[in-house]
């Protein structure tokens, strides 16, 4: 089995294709990544001597390019993480999230029916459904509710996920779509929450907290999110939509002051700032027909995922430092 897997340089892409050697030792994996200031090519260092391993720097917009490496290839299945991700950024300009996240997904689809035979995995997220009530806890996101985006980052992935709708009706491509809620875990970059959090702790820095801090996510370990990744690829009926969550909503404020409990730093470091524009109250997944379907569910509790997480980067101060002072956008090839 041959996968190309895009966007491997990130978070979730990265820790992805350690998951999947761990798992699948003989497959091949082709890492397609742009490096934006999102990739960081020393993640994948480790994997520089494994010859079913190999990295190559493209735009997944880049249409020539993205056919020529296909015809050189020849994958069996496609993975796309690649994508802008950060919801701040998106806030702040758009138009660089509507091109790779909608334009790249096109294109790497139009290269699955040009060479044929590849299956498609779009890697989507919750914010797709917009956003739930903080006071109804019962509600949650289902594969049926409807798409009703509210940022520029979701917009751009919920075009996205119906594209890849459309390619699967129109062209019978076969596609599948994941909807994950909030990941954390080891190589996650420091201007998302958790990361954030502990490298300014870290530090004695001040810890931004949007609002009043009551804002809701469902965080799951990345591993968790490999793993039912790793299943929809090779079990998951073509044409469906399968959400991913972890059953464990907390506040942002709940996180922060773990995150201080853990580290022993003081509360006061907490600064309550302007609140993010448009703020999505609260995401929660239901995630009963890819447990019911797939046997998928979390291995990881969050108190084990977030010390975990925590003792990642005490021990890994040179992968977060070298983010700080830029000097990770020097390594370009391992
Ligand atoms: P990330 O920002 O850490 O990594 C994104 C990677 O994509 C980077 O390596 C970047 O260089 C690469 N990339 C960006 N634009 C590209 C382009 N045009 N061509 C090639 N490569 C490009 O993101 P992440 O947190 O690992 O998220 C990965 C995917 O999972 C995204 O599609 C995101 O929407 C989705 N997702 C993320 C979460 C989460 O909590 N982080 C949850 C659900 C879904
Ligand atoms: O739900 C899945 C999504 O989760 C993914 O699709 C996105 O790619 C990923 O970035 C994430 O989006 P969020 O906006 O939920 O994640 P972020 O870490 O940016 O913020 C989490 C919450 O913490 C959110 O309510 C905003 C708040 N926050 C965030 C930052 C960076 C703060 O209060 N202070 C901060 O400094």
């Amino acid at each position: 089995m041959k996968i190309i897997v895009t966007g491997g340089a990130g978070f979730i892409g990265s820790n992805f294709i350690f998951y999947m050697f761990k798992e699948h030792k003989n497959y091949q994996i082709v890492c397609i990544d742009k490096l934006t200031y999102a990739g960081n090519l020393s993640t994948l260092k480790p994997l520089s001597n494994n010859v079913n391993f190999k990295f190559i720097r493209a735009d997944i917009t880049d249409r020539n390019l993205i056919y020529q490496i296909f015809e050189s290839e020849k994958p069996d299945v496609i993975v796309n993480f690649a994508a802008e991700s950060h919801v701040d950024r998106s806030i702040e300009n758009p138009s660089i999230f509507l091109n790779s996240n909608i334009i790249g997904t096109s294109v790497l689809m139009d290269a699955c029916r040009k060479f044929g035979g590849i299956r498609f995995h779009q890697v989507s997220t919750d914010e797709v459904y917009g956003d739930l009530p903080l006071n109804q806890p019962d509600l949650l996101f289902t594969e049926d509710t409807p798409i009703h985006a509210n940022s520029p980052y979701s917009c751009s992935k919920a075009s996205a996920d119906l594209l890849v709708m459309a390619y699967h009706r129109t062209y019978s491509l076969p596609t599948t779509i994941s909807r994950c809620s909030n990941n954390y875990g080891p190589y996650q970059f420091p201007e998302k929450l958790i990361p954030l959090m502990i490298v300014n702790a870290l530090q004695d820095k001040m810890l931004p907290v949007y609002g009043q801090g009551v804002n809701v996510r469902d965080w799951l370990y990345v591993e968790d999110h490999c793993k039912a990744i790793d299943l929809i690829i090779h079990k998951g009926k073509i044409g469906e939509i399968y959400n991913i969550g972890g059953h464990n909503e907390m506040k942002n404020i709940d996180i922060v002051k773990l995150i201080c409990f853990y580290l022993k730093k003081p509360e006061s470091l907490i600064e309550y700032v302007t609140d993010r524009k448009g703020h999505d109250l609260r995401y929660a997944i239901n995630p009963e027909k890819i447990y019911s379907t797939l046997g998928w569910f979390p291995e990881t509790t969050f108190s084990d995922g977030i010390q975990r997480t925590i003792q990642w980067y005490l021990d890994n101060g040179k992968w977060w430092k070298e983010i700080l002072s830029g000097d990770y956008r020097k390594i370009t090839e391992i």
